[in-house]
């Protein structure tokens, strides 16, 4: 007679029969870099999480290095006066986010820093890509994600992070970073990232949302898995070095089939809406938002992720040590 309980009778057994645990080194914390100095904002649909300007940055990066978080994700917010249809700023060797990412990297060898790579920080359209007569135009927009992976190539960081989901891009970036001579440079590719509500909050932190129609002719339809393999054929022939799925809590079931199908590193971004959503509810006192946080950051690693982006990073961390 098999009795499963008796795994489970103390702390001590559950302890060793435990099959997935999760570690502080399996984050990378997504931040979002404001213009100017000594500035702070929090985003209000993500309470605790601030926009902060490059000097606070260094010290975020310190304190969460510090915690033992070792990669991160930094994001631009750009004024709406600096943006406009072809995202020239995004490779403009002088703006404040190419400059800031030097000043990081230089700081903080030891650190792994992923940048995006997409238009829509930038875009006056609010689109990843080129927008013209109502459409996105793919080969066109290849051509400003090339420069912008160059320029952000050249700061030191670490790994650039497409997240257009043009076609072709991940091949075509790889072979402008090597004849450049940027071969160390990684690409984390936006595999299957699907056309999502999840990801209002992150948009608001931005302001980022597109002013035209929505993001369905290139992020992915939600139904879809078969497809989400088939991009992640064509990123690992094009030269990804990690794999990513996002969101994460809707598409455990897409995590685990690229876990099983693709031997490189699998990546889950665990976005704004899901952060979100469990901030508002522990905030209301409907659920223990502590509890609910290390529940979904474990079945994100237990489906198959090998790293999760997730805006918890740091809280996660305090109570992963307090743990130990
Ligand atoms: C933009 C980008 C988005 C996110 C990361 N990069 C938003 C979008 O595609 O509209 C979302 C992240 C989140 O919601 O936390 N290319």
């Amino acid at each position: 007679m098999r009795r499963p309980r008796r795994n489970r009778a103390s702390a001590a057994i559950r302890d060793l029969a435990q099959e997935t645990t999760l570690t502080t080194g399996d984050f990378v914390f997504p931040l979002f870099l404001l213009e100017g100095q000594n500035k702070k904002s929090e985003v209000e649909s993500m309470p605790g999480i601030f926009r902060l300007s490059e000097d606070l940055i260094l010290k975020e990066i310190e304190a969460c290095l510090k915690l033992g978080i070792k990669g991160f994700d930094v994001f631009p917010v750009v004024e709406e006066r600096h943006k406009d249809k072809t995202a020239t700023k995004s490779y403009d060797v002088d703006f404040f986010y190419l400059r800031t990412l030097t000043k990081i990297k230089k700081e903080f060898p030891e650190a792994l820093i992923i940048t995006d790579v997409a238009m829509d920080p930038y875009s006056s359209d609010g689109h990843d890509g080129i927008l013209e007569d109502g459409k996105i135009l793919n080969d066109e927009t290849l051509d400003i994600l090339g420069q912008m992976a160059l320029a952000q190539a050249d700061t030191g960081v670490d790994m650039i992070g497409p997240s257009d989901m043009m076609d072709f891009r991940v091949g075509y970036l790889r072979n402008i970073l090597d004849e450049q001579g940027f071969t160390d440079t990684g690409i984390m590719s936006y595999t299957a990232k699907y056309a999502s509500a999840f990801y209002g909050p992150f948009r608001d932190a931005l302001d980022s949302a597109p002013k035209f129609g929505d993001k369905k002719t290139y992020q992915m339809n939600p139904a879809n898995i078969k497809e989400a393999i088939m991009e992640a054929e064509l990123d690992f022939n094009e030269g990804a070095d990690v794999l990513m799925v996002k969101p994460a809590l809707a598409y455990l079931d897409v995590i685990q089939k690229l876990k099983t199908n693709f031997n490189i590193p699998i990546a889950a971004y665990n976005v704004s809406g899901e952060y979100a959503m469990i901030k508002a509810a522990g905030e209301k006192g409907w659920l223990d938002s502590n509890k609910a946080m290390m529940e979904s950051l474990l079945s994100i690693k237990r489906a198959g992720a090998d790293i999760i982006l997730t805006y918890f990073a740091k809280e996660a961390a305090a109570h992963l040590d307090q743990q130990r």
